[in-house]
């Protein structure tokens, strides 16, 4: 049985907590990165310790799981090296021989290039213009690495075989809907897709194998780099019940910003894991959540953070253990998408979640 987890807004909607409580309650025998490469940072805790991994599956907090990075994935290898290392996962990490590989010049020419980093707003490490040589076909792979000799599996042959004998596999996706280079809001996008179809492609598992699609959304929004942003936070914004209570709460604390968008990305911890960059934060988008639900063929949607917006709520792991104004917002969010809210994350700990899968 596979289960695939991604993204429904512009990335960083906690992926990382929602794959770290799936991977230790459902036990998945088998875990694999989906995504672009290391322009993702996923934010998980092991043993009290905090992990920003770029290359390593976030599931790597259950220590019985076989980990893999998929094909389609982009490899940094001395990053990749580095996390193997301070998570002790040498022994249960493989790469698929045929994922390409970033080089220092892919990396060069993405801070150095005006359009990728100006106007769009790379993270700078190289992803764009190494998935570029990909299609131009000058990029090397994996197994053109000694350095990576040690690490190389058939990551499809795999999984599949873990599926034909009734294990549990998850997939874990990067980005968010909004970055998709097909759906998201072109030029200001990453460099692939990034829907539960192309994750399922980047692992090598066919679509009739999908059996749970979870989309994953922060309770309210944030956008790391440019681009629009339908509903960012504005003065006219901080003005609605919900941000003037919030906004109270982070000047009591001290975060004033020079607007309510930067008092809010400082009292919430908005800062980019991979580019430390401070993100731009902003109301739910319904609309786009939709939107998001319907091409990811979502069988479940994940809501993060009610925690930070409703703090009555934190840390409650049964449906009782919401507020009313927590309830109803959940309920607002699976009317307009039209798909079960089935877990909902009330805390940083991987078990600080309300799981209503039944
Ligand atoms: P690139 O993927 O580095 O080329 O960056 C393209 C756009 O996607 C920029 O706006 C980045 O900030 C954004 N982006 C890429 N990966 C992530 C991610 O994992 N989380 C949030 N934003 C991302
Ligand atoms: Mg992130």
């Amino acid at each position: 049985m596979v289960s695939i987890v991604v993204g429904g807004h512009f990335g960083d909607e906690g992926k990382g907590k929602i794959i770290s409580y799936l991977a230790l309650h459902d036990n998945p025998d088998v875990i694999a990165r989906a995504g672009v490469g290391p322009n993702a940072g996923h934010t998980v805790y092991k043993n009290g310790r905090r992990y920003g991994l770029r290359m390593i599956p976030c599931g790597f907090v259950n220590d019985n799981a076989r980990l893999f990075v998929g094909a389609g994935v982009l490899v940094d290898i001395p990053t990749f090296l580095k996390e193997v290392g301070e998570t002790n996962t040498g022994d249960r990490i493989r790469l698929d021989k045929r994922c390409a590989i970033i080089e220092d010049k892919h990396k060069e020419e993405d801070v150095k290039d005006k359009h990728l980093k100006t106007t769009v707003g790379s993270t700078g490490t190289g992803c764009g213009p190494a998935n570029a040589d990909r299609v131009h076909r000058t990029i090397k792979l994996a197994q053109d690495y000694p350095a990576l000799k040690g690490f190389l599996a058939d990551v499809p042959e795999e999984l599949n075989k873990a599926l034909a004998e009734g294990k549990k596999v998850l997939v874990e996706g990067t980005q968010g809907f909004c970055l998709s280079l097909f759906y998201g809001t072109y030029p200001f996008v990453t460099s692939k897709d990034t829907t539960a179809s192309m994750m399922a492609s980047d692992v090598g598992l066919g679509p009739t194998r999908i059996k749970r699609v979870y989309v994953v959304f922060k309770a309210y929004m944030s956008r790391v780099g440019s681009g629009p942003f339908e509903t960012e936070l504005d003065e006219k914004r901080a003005k609605s019940p919900l941000w003037k209570r919030l906004l109270e709460a982070a000047r009591a604390k001290g975060f004033s910003g020079n607007n309510p968008n930067e008092a809010m990305a400082q009292y919430f911890g908005e800062k980019g894991t991979v580019t430390g960059r401070m993100r731009r934060i902003g109301d739910f988008d319904f609309a786009s959540a939709r939107y998001a639900c319907m091409i990811n063929g979502a069988t479940d949607v994940a809501v993060t953070c009610i925690d930070k917006i409703f703090p009555e709520c934190a840390k409650a792991r049964a449906y009782d253990g919401l507020s009313s104004e927590a309830k109803d917002y959940i309920k607002r969010i699976e009317e307009a998408v039209g798909v079960r809210v089935t877990l909902v994350s009330t805390g940083p700990d991987a078990y600080d979640v309300i799981d209503l899968r039944g």
